[in-house]
């Protein structure tokens, strides 16, 4: 029996297995166009599932407060939804420009072609301080020559595009896409593709696939970067929440996986880099749902933030706090709360470690 189902009174929901992509609906279509990246903890493959689970419910406009990789509010979007997205890191900030706030602005190929010129005494601070840590010199020398030339980009939403292809090149060029480890960046000939292209052609290719993915869905929606506490809660039917959890082993920080990623999408301005470590890791932000001593309090403000709002959380069986608490803590702000169950497997970490992480996903509905 799953835990508290009785004692909470609260109704469980057996899995109905349906994909994105299953239909051919104007929703699934437009997922289609996604540009996928490997992001800890993204929702990509339980989109029809998320789709599914809200289509009855009444809404116009959401909130996605932790959007990672953007791709749930690509979804909402993509179902006509006025979208607001957030996420405390730059980079996932960047994406969701790229992909929920931009409604129709492409980069030209003119626009392409400038940012591969080399700039007379550009700047060099990426080759100068990873030089032998993840990429070719070559890699990094193309990237500080393309951020050499944004710097004279104005449109928001072109500089988006860019920096997006650029955090897509390094994610797929790197293994496993996380930056945890140095590795020899010569070594990778005669592994596969994304391995073996260099980060311009990623580059050139990801320019293409995020141009591919803008659309206007007829609504005004919007990028947020910041903390989910610091998000006015006012004009949201619903509200999404998909929150770092504590997790029962190794630790869910992806300031540690995606420093380099971060980095490159503000060309590290203002961040701290912590010269002594190997990988030249940045200093993590704090966030309460990473901690077993605050994620119960983190978890009860949230709620109690966006009570006005129909809520919506993604939760694992593998996180704390346990199910049956987070319904209990839902339950102070919401009449009706309800529970989807599905069986899900991360597909993130070694081959070993993917074992592990066979879970059952939820999605907790408050009204
Ligand atoms: C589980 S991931 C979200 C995954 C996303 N739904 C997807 O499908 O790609 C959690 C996200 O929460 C962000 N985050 C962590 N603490 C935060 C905070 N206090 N406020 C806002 N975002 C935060 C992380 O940067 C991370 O992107």
């Amino acid at each position: 029996m799953l835990a508290g189902q009785n004692e909470l009174n609260t109704r469980v929901q057996r899995p109905r297995t349906k994909r994105v992509g299953d239909t051919a609906g104007p929703v699934e279509q437009t997922l289609q166009r996604f540009p996928r990246m490997r992001y800890m903890g993204s929702k990509f493959r339980l989109l029809g599932w998320i789709h599914e689970a809200t289509a009855n419910l009444e809404f116009g406009s959401v909130l996605d407060a932790f959007s990672g990789s953007s791709v749930v509010s690509y979804l909402f979007k993509a179902a006509g939804k006025r979208v607001t997205s957030n996420d405390s890191l730059n980079f996932s900030h960047t994406l969701a420009q790229a992909l929920v706030a931009n409604a129709s602005v492409e980069l030209p190929a003119a626009d392409v072609q400038r940012l591969l010129v080399p700039v007379p005494d550009g700047p060099t601070f990426i080759r100068d301080t990873f030089s032998g840590i993840f990429f070719t010199d070559d890699d990094l020398a193309f990237l500080d020559r393309v951020w050499g030339q944004l710097t004279a980009f104005r449109s928001l939403h072109k500089r988006a595009i860019v920096i997006s292809s650029l955090i897509r090149a390094c994610a797929k060029r790197q293994p496993r896409g996380v930056f945890t480890v140095a590795g020899d960046p010569e070594r990778y000939k005669d592994a596969r593709r994304d391995l073996r292209l260099s980060l311009e052609e990623h580059f050139l290719e990801g320019v293409q696939i995020f141009n591919a993915a803008v659309f206007d869905n007829g609504q005004e929606n919007r990028a947020l970067r910041g903390d989910v506490f610091d998000i006015d809660p006012v004009g949201h039917d619903l509200v999404y929440l998909d929150p770092p959890y504590v997790p029962r082993s190794d630790d869910n920080c992806y300031v540690k996986r995606y420093h380099f990623l971060e980095g490159v999408s503000c060309y590290w301005k203002g961040l701290e880099i912590l010269q002594d470590t190997r990988v030249k890791k940045i200093r993590k932000p704090f966030t309460p749902f990473a901690y077993r001593k605050t994620a119960v309090d983190a978890f009860t403000r949230m709620f109690e933030r966006f009570e006005k709002s129909a809520l919506v959380l993604s939760y694992s069986s593998n996180g704390y706090p346990d199910l049956e608490e987070l319904v209990r803590l839902m339950k102070r702000v919401k009449q009706r709360v309800s529970v989807l169950e599905r069986p899900h497997r991360y597909h993130f970490g070694t081959h070993a470690a993917a074992k592990r992480n066979a879970v059952t996903e939820y999605l907790i509905l408050g009204q």
